[in-house]
């Protein structure tokens, strides 16, 4: 089923969006097999469409990291993050964006080195990263932290040395024990490519992988074979968008890719009331291990840890807040120790740690 939308998707926002019609010159009608008028499941999507460029050299980088931590029986997270955009030409002026700065993402990153995984980070292309996050996308400029000293030479300014230390020596450490890569997405094809592949390279990890899709995953997106060839053009007035159903890949995830790890997945809504009833739903219908609910106007302060068998909150005060306190040193502890309970039971395949 297509589905009509002049909007994006929800929690999602159109990025430099104009409003034309997309123009039916044959040169730009997409080819016939675009004539499908349902909408695929994920095994049709995987068969038709070819992995992204670079699906393959990404692989085999996480297939010999994932051999490295298995050798060292160290458990390793695969942490999603950031948002994924959706094309609406194959050569791309514009495209919709889901919202996620890649804050939970790459916090949590950084908490579970702290707790002794190893941290692959699949990520949207220049959102937050472990260690550097403070940094880019603060409102300082780089040089705002450097300071010239009298011989010419430069050093950090006293003001933010104490704090860069701490990050420089957890960010050298991680580095020197191997215990994060980053590997990148832009599109939401990507992203689904790079999820099957890497989540398949960890399944020999089995109940030592952990996978934590804090990514803003896009619920509609324009297939290829009915995306036009060249940009949208404007002279025709207001713009109609048919956006399909993208798979919902947590499907064959949690029952075959990922089947013998611990699986977390994030639920965001807007709407406080439907949160607990939709994160449960999630949890009945794919049947993994926990979905963490959050509000996106509330997302650093509170979040809810839904099983089938419990809700849990997990809530910082203003104190803690204004201290600087993430919620996120809150949440991995949490997950660490479910993820011990759950091993300890013999890593069931369902229900609640
Ligand atoms: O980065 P920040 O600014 O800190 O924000 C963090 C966050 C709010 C983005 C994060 O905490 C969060 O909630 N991420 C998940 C957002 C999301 O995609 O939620 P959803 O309700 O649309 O999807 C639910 C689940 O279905 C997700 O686990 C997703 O991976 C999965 N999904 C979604 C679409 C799709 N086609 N297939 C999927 O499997």
């Amino acid at each position: 089923m297509s589905t009509a939308a002049t909007a994006p998707t929800a929690g999602s926002s159109a990025t430099n969006a104009s409003p034309p019609p997309p123009p039916p010159s044959s040169s730009s009608s997409p080819p016939s097999p675009a004539r499908r008028t349902s909408a695929v499941g994920w095994e049709e999507y995987f068969s038709t469409y070819p992995a992204p460029p670079g699906t393959d050299t990404a692989g085999a980088r996480i297939d010999a990291f994932v051999a490295f931590h298995a050798r060292a029986q160290r458990r390793v997270v695969l942490v999603t993050s950031g948002g994924t955009t959706v094309p609406l030409e194959k050569n791309t002026v514009r495209f919709i964006d889901n919202f996620s700065a890649g804050t939970r993402g790459a916090t949590s990153a950084e908490c579970f080195i702290e707790a002794g995984y190893a941290v692959i980070f699949l990520h949207r292309q220049f959102s937050l990263q472990p260690y550097s996050r403070d940094y880019t996308h603060s409102k300082n400029c780089f040089l705002d932290y450097m300071h010239a000293r009298a011989d010419g030479t430069l050093e950090v300014d006293a003001k933010y040395s104490g704090h860069m230390k701490e990050v420089l020596a957890k960010y050298q450490k991680a580095k020197s024990e191997n215990l994060l890569i980053m590997e990148s997405f832009i599109t939401v094809e990507d992203y689904l490519f790079l999820l099957r592949r890497f989540t398949t390279a960890m399944s020999v990890l089995r109940e030592n992988a952990m996978y934590y899709l804090a990514a803003a995953v896009s619920d509609f997106f324009v297939p290829k074979d009915k995306m036009i060839e060249h940009k949208i053009q404007s002279s025709g007035g207001h713009l109609e968008l048919q956006l399909d159903p993208v798979p919902k890949v947590i499907v064959p995830l949690v029952e075959t890719w990922a089947s013998k790890g611990f699986i977390v997945s994030f639920k965001l809504e807007t709407e406080p009331a439907i949160l607990i009833p939709k994160s449960r739903r999630a949890l009945e219908r794919y049947n993994h291990q926990l979905v963490i609910g959050n509000i996106l106007s509330t997302r650093k302060k509170l979040v809810t840890m839904v099983t089938l068998d419990a809700v849990e909150t997990i809530e910082l005060s203003d104190a803690e807040l204004a201290q600087g306190v993430e919620i996120e040193s809150r949440i991995i502890p949490d997950l660490v120790r479910r993820h011990d309970l759950w091993i300890g039971d013999g890593a069931p395949q369902h229900g609640a740690p």
